[in-house]
């Protein structure tokens, strides 16, 4: 039932009033004064008020203000003087809702309030309408948003760097697996800096090229291909880059590229190219090798027989003596070929890797290359004993130990060192000699690669990558670390099987 506040000072009025609205059915409360009045509005909180402007203490202006402020969409309706047109504007200023002037007729009354609860019906239905339509944008909202998350989870989570940029090339996503690709932290990146720093020079530039032609998988578009961009100190990392343009309508607004490491497929690569070689270099010098070594027996004979005959003669003596030592380095070679095309099966037996270093150590100590080289050992005592073919196993640590000898150049520290660690026997040569520098670093157990001049020896290049294909064998591997200028130490590694 609608229920209605009536406030007037005259009694009279108050009760005339109340007896015609209750008979129209209304639930009619009744107030003398203002202060009342406002306890009873807020006991009832009636749908309409009916108020006398005109009432001694707190009148019926201030009243409509209260009211109004305790809860504005309660209809109003001011009861005034006849001609009082400054009231009248006071009261439509504090949002009365209508006016009727004394004496009040009942059927103006009726029909003045039936506008009023008309426009309640509205206000509520309004009300309603507005709530609904904020639940709908609300829930519009949440979707948008949980999209929005999907779709950063999607990027953040991704296992390819992803980067993307602003036209211009300002970065603004930069992801996790970026982060870790690159050794950048976000904040460092987002805002603060250009994509362009990221590459190498003019690779960057390149790229936006090829993205705006048509060649690469469209206009826009740059599908797979192979880049290096940097580290942040300054590494270049291989990577593979896809990447495409982005458009805000017909306005291009940034790019967005996709990064996959590629740095342990080149080193499988490597590695595969590396046995690849050695194999097909294996079956073809075990041809040659042979062929060549007769003949050679034959030259070497014959020019030192020479040699002999023409002891007396300086200038031939000396001619033939090259002859001779040129031979005897070719011999050298064909010697390091058949070793490294070794088809005889390895003889594997239980043996204690400290007895075989100090074997060889034994053995080429003595040598002229070892005057001025201190040698010293760090040999565990406890290392369990390993499945080794034990000659070949010398030759890994000569050729080690020469290696690290010739790096010295005649002073300096050899060290050979031996622990157990995860399963895995591991043996040091550590040379405190001339080291190797970076860009020589991928081709040392390359087949025929060498620094080094006739002069100081040997040279073939075959005596890392003879090693390297010895301990592969034996299931190990060969590892190399160096301060260029300071030394090398390298590591071989073979497990231990009981
Ligand atoms: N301990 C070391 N210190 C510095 N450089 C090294 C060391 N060991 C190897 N190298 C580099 O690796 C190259 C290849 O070594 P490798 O033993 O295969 O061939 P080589 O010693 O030159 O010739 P060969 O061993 O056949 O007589 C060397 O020429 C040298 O440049
Ligand atoms: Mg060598």
């Amino acid at each position: 039932m609608t229920k209605i506040l009536l406030v007037d000072d005259e009694a009279g009025i108050l009760n005339l009033l109340k007896m015609s609205l209750e008979l129209d059915g209304y639930d009619v409360f009744t107030a003398e004064n203002g202060y009342s009045a406002l306890t009873l509005f807020q006991q009832e909180t009636p749908d309409i008020a009916i108020i006398d402007a005109r009432m001694p203490g707190m009148d019926g202006i201030e009243l409509l203000g209260k009211i109004k402020s305790l809860k504005p969409e309660t209809e109003v309706i001011m009861i005034t003087g006849h001609g009082d047109m400054d009231m009248a504007v006071e009261c439509l200023r504090k949002e009365a809702s209508n006016f009727l002037t004394k004496p009040v007729s009942e059927e103006l009354l009726s029909l003045s309030i039936k506008r009023s609860l008309e426009k309640l019906g509205l206000k509520r239905k309004l009300k309603k309408y507005t709530k609904n339509l904020e639940i709908l944008v609300r829930e519009a909202n949440d979707e948008l948003e949980r999209a929005y998350k999907f779709r950063e989870n999607l990027i953040e989570n991704s296992p390819d760097a992803i980067v993307s940029v602003k036209k211009g090339g300002e970065i603004v996503i930069f992801n996790s697996a970026a982060e870790r690709l690159l050794g950048y932290s976000k904040e460092t990146v987002v805002g603060a800096m250009n994509i362009v720093n990221l590459y190498p020079p003019g690779v960057a530039k390149q790229i936006m090229k090829d993205l705006r032609s048509e060649d690469f998988g469209g206009k826009g578009v740059l599908q797979k291909r192979e880049v290096e961009i940097l580290h942040k100190d300054g590494r270049p990392i291989p990577v593979y880059i896809s990447a495409s343009i982005l458009y805000e309508g017909s306005k291009e607004s940034g790019s967005v590229g996709i990064f996959t490491d590629l740095t342990e497929k080149k080193k499988l690569e490597k590695q595969l190219i590396r046995s690849e070689k050695l194999s097909a270099l294996g079956q073809l010098s075990a041809g040659i090798a042979h062929e060549i070594n007769q003949p050679l027996t034959g030259v070497l004979t014959f020019a030192s027989l020479l040699l002999k005959k023409f002891r007396d003669d300086e200038q031939t003596r000396k001619d033939l003596g090259v002859i001779v030592s040129e031979t005897q380095r070719i011999r050298n070679i064909v010697h390091g070929v058949l070793d490294f095309a070794r088809e005889t099966p390895i003889k594997k037996k239980p043996c204690s890797i400290n007895e075989v270093i100090e074997k060889t150590l034994e053995i080429i100590v003595h040598q002229e290359r070892f005057l001025g080289i201190h040698v010293t050992t760090d040999l565990e005592s406890t290392l369990p004993s390993v499945l080794i073919d034990e000659n070949l196993m010398r030759q890994v640590f000569m050729n080690l130990a020469l290696n690290a000898v010739d790096s010295m150049k005649g002073k300096g520290t050899l060290t050979v060192r031996t622990r157990l660690m995860n399963n895995l026997v591991e043996v040091d040569f550590c040379d405190t000699g001339a080291g190797i520098s970076e860009d020589i670093m991928e081709n040392i157990f390359d087949p025929f690669f060498s620094t080094k001049t006739s002069s100081e020896g040997s040279g073939v290049g075959l005596g890392l990558s003879v090693s390297y294909g010895i301990v592969r064998n034996h299931d190990g591997e060969i590892i190399v670390a160096s301060v260029p200028g300071q030394g090398a130490t390298f590591t071989v590694r073979i497990p231990v099987r009981n």
